[in-house]
């Protein structure tokens, strides 16, 4: 009999447990999917916009909930929160292709899901479409396609005023409400790594930093803002805005100092503005209205170095973004159309080299073969020199990826 007591009390003593295990790791899973800003950020986007059509979306059973098997699952409270990169891009005129091949460069080697954003004229959709739900096999993203657009209540007048494509990225912490940090890239843009790596610089912004870029020059000498600007702007040369990574919650929140009233104006309020004010001194659109606001609010930018916005113009009158040549490109930016024609043959060779690959493993591997040809030709030039340092990124970056059991993966 007090055997048989024992193994009663054993028993419910067990059970105890399980249960508080169980209760301990629901709270676990409510508190992160309350924190990460987890929740529904493309649905309450596409309320706000007038017609703004939505990408197919797919599921992605992804890493996060298979990643922990065990008691938890038992319980079926898995459903951890998988935290997604959200990525912006704004094409318009013939940017398809470009737009295209930027992200396949994100595809190809970025370990969390990705969540794409991408703001389009109304004639590329369809093809956006096609193309991306042709790529829907991956299941490492999902997308989201909206016209151009501007907050209701000052369209018109912006439409009137500026180029629309160019100051659409201006208004994205404005557009995606629900959506708690973004990376936006120009169309130009290439991923030599994960976009991962530049998401986890968020983590590292301290209390007042809203945003982050890389400086327009390394070499002041040569920079544009600090020579011929008419206009005030951030730091000693100047900011890139091609790669912008924002913790929008805190633009959307932030109030900003500024050089047309006395009191401090938020986002929503501070641009158009600032757009009145000086529309006729700005020659770069709206990288030089961001340049204006960070020059009088520079304690909110975190500056990122220049191998994560590598530009032709760090190679061109010889190699000046040193921490390249020391660790490597992160992100490339073709700008001054050196994808599209022959100034430039190493950014267009890398260029062409993604735009031609396809997802399979094996053809990721082959990338390299047309690039380590072209090398040979290019060395004698600036940017032929640091060509080198294209490839040895890319072979790491497909080793990392690619090179490790598919389990791993
Ligand atoms: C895509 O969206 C669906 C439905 O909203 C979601 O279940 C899935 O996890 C998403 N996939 C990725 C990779 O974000
Ligand atoms: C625009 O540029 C002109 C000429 O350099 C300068 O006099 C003027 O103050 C500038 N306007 C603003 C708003 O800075
Ligand atoms: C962005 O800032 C908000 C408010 O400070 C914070 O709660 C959130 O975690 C930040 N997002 C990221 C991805 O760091
Ligand atoms: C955050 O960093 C920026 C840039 O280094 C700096 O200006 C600012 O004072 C820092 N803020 C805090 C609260 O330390
Ligand atoms: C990409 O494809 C085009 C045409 O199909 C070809 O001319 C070019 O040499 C290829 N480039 C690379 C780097 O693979």
């Amino acid at each position: 009999m007090r055997r048989y007591l024992r193994v009663v009390v054993l028993c419910l003593a067990c059970g105890f447990c399980s249960l508080l295990y169980a209760f301990s790791q629901l709270a676990v899973s409510l508190e992160e999917g309350a924190g990460g800003g987890g929740g529904k950020p493309q649905a309450a986007a596409a309320s706000w916009l007038a017609g703004g059509g939505r990408g197919a979306g797919r599921g992605a059973g992804s890493a996060g909930a298979a990643a922990h098997p065990g008691p938890s699952d038992r319980y079926s409270l898995k459903m951890q929160p998988v935290e997604r990169v959200h990525l912006a891009v704004v094409a318009c005129g013939e940017r398809l292709e470009e737009t295209l091949t930027m992200l396949k460069s994100a595809l190809i080697f970025s370990i969390k899901p990705l969540q794409f954003h991408i703001f389009a004229e109304d004639q590329l959709h369809d093809s956006f479409k096609g193309i991306l739900n042709s790529w829907s096999f991956l299941q490492t993203f999902n997308y989201s396609l909206y016209p151009i657009t501007f907050p209701s209540e000052n369209a018109a007048e912006w439409k009137k005023l500026f180029k629309p494509c160019a100051s659409q990225r201006l208004f994205l912490p404005l557009i995606l409400k629900e959506v708690d940090s973004l990376l936006y890239v120009d169309t130009d843009i290439l991923f030599l790594r994960p976009v991962d790596d530049i998401w986890s610089l968020l983590k590292k912004f301290n209390s007042t930093q809203i945003a982050a870029m890389a400086p327009e020059h390394e070499e002041p000498r040569i920079g544009w803002y600090n020579r011929f600007a008419r206009h005030p702007y951030y730091g000693k040369t100047g900011v890139n805005s091609g790669v912008m990574l924002m913790n929008m919650t805190r633009m959307r929140r932030k109030y900003f100092k500024n050089d047309m009233t006395s009191v401090r104006l938020r986002w929503g309020d501070i641009l158009m503005p600032l757009l009145k004010k000086y529309k006729l001194n700005i020659t770069w659109g709206d990288q030089d209205l961001l340049n204006i606001i960070f020059f009088h609010n520079p304690e909110s930018l975190f500056v990122f170095p220049c191998q994560w916005n590598y530009r032709p113009d760090h190679c061109i009158y010889g190699s000046n973004c040193q921490e390249a040549e020391e660790e490597g490109i992160f992100i490339l930016h073709g700008n001054r159309g050196v994808y599209h024609d022959d100034k430039q043959p190493a950014f267009r060779a890398i260029y062409e080299a993604l735009r031609n690959c396809s997802f399979e493993d094996d053809n990721i591997h082959s990338l390299l073969k047309p690039l380590e040809l072209e090398l040979q030709k290019t060395v004698h030039t600036y940017c032929g020199k640091i060509y080198k340092i294209f490839i040895k990124q890319l072979t790491k970056s497909i080793q990392d990826r690619y090179d490790r059991p598919p389990k791993e993966r």
